[in-house]
């Protein structure tokens, strides 16, 4: 798996005039007039800005509030096309079904490479700029096995992570069983090279518990991590087998009895919870506020694709949870930071992401406001004033803007 090329940076920068610094490390402390200096890509100090060491750079924010940058865990950029018409359809009263994925795979396998890997950097760069400095992507407009290759090959140029969603729904003109045979063999075998984790849409229209749980198995044979879509548009039962298989997430999770809330409790699986595609397909909000008073681990990601969410925007979802979800600032930032980490396996270690810590790596972000209270105080206005990747400012030696 390949990440976006980044200039490595070779001086000692300070950041400083950060009025208010979240760092989501494990303390959940928010600093007050605070500095960092980053070297190599990395976080070599952090502290109170009148302790600030001598860096060769300084850059002074002007009293604006720093954070780590978005950790977006649910995508699909892997397409050609919109679906506007679709869209408009549904404000007009159509219901989200399984079936318009099918509009975006005819226009997929249309598509060239080039094309496809222009677009999914396009929504990349729109998402930087909005604050995400990690991002995960799928396969699965593909569905045959030459296109799902060369998404999953195009998506490892453009991603951090990729998922294999070869189980997406089955291709039109397809025997359900010759496609799973091809899903779980030759499809899985070819398209391994260029990803880490499989995923299967586990819902009416698309593949029920026992087809998910074969396609997850596949998966988990091969060496791949497992992530679910479950529990979109009815109880499809995803979220049971996710926790039951281990999976590393669930996503949706708008249909929840109290027995799927108690077993993601008692789990590791974090559910990943998409705002804007539930205001897009007209869905109830999952019920965050009783996952998190029960304990469960929660992740926010935009779901940014064609048909279900034409959005890479993270405050938006942020602001969205705050609003409309019952989430306070503190619990939709760590979501879409540190809980995203976790439901991507990157909350530790050296190449931690979602948290700001010395040695870890400089992926932060300075708003254009003085406290990320901002967010959702200020909905809808655009408040990235910065964003370093791996110490780099994207544009500023980094990759162009
Ligand atoms: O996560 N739910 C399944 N897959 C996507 C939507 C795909 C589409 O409608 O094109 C999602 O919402």
């Amino acid at each position: 798996m390949t990440s976006p090329p980044v200039t490595s940076q070779q001086t000692t920068e300070l950041i400083t005039g950060i009025a208010e610094l979240t760092t989501q490390a494990d303390d959940r402390e928010r600093l007050l007039d605070a500095a960092l200096v980053i070297e190599n890509g990395r976080i070599a100090w952090i502290g109170s800005a009148a302790d600030a060491p001598a860096a060769d750079r300084r850059t002074d924010v002007g009293g604006r509030a720093a954070l780590p940058g978005w950790v977006d865990t649910h995508s699909h950029l892997l397409f050609a096309g919109d679906r506007a018409a679709e869209f408009e359809a549904r404000m007009a009263g159509q219901r989200y079904e399984a079936g318009g994925i099918n509009t975006t795979v005819r226009a997929t396998r249309a598509a060239t490479e080039e094309q496809l890997v222009a677009n999914a950097l396009r929504l990349r760069l729109e998402a930087e700029s909005q604050g995400t400095t990690f991002l995960e992507t799928k396969t699965g407009y593909g569905l045959d096995l030459e296109s799902e290759v060369r998404s999953a090959r195009a998506a490892a140029t453009v991603a951090d992570v990729v998922t294999y969603l070869g189980a997406h729904v089955v291709p039109q003109g397809h025997d359900r069983r010759d496609y799973l045979d091809l899903v779980t063999g030759p499809m899985l075998a070819a398209v391994a090279p260029y990803v880490s984790y499989i995923d299967a849409f586990c819902e009416a229209g698309a593949f029920d518990v026992e087809e998910t749980r074969e396609v997850l198995l596949a998966g988990r044979a091969a060496g791949l991590g497992l992530r679910v879509h479950g529990n979109q548009l009815g109880f499809s039962g995803g979220v049971r087998l996710a926790v039951e298989l281990g999976a590393a997430s669930v996503d949706h999770c708008n249909h929840l009895e109290a027995a799927d809330i108690d077993a993601l409790a008692q789990s590791t699986t974090v559910a990943t919870l998409l705002p804007a595609c539930d205001l897009s397909t007209r869905e109830p909000f999952p019920p965050a506020r009783a996952l998190l008073d029960a304990g469960a681990s929660i992740a926010l990601a935009t779901n940014c694709n064609p048909g279900s969410s034409y959005t890479t925007s993270m405050p938006f979802c942020v602001s969205t949870a705050v609003l409309q979800m019952g989430l306070t600032i503190d619990e939709a930032i760590w979501a879409a930071t540190r809980g995203a980490a976790q439901a991507v396996g990157r909350e530790r270690g050296p190449d931690a992401v979602g948290s700001l810590q010395v040695g870890g790596l400089a992926d932060l972000q300075v708003l254009d406001a003085p406290a990320v209270a901002h967010l959702a105080y200020r909905p809808g206005v655009p408040l990235t004033h910065a964003v370093w990747r791996r110490g780099v400012r994207p544009g500023v030696g980094g990759r162009p803007v």
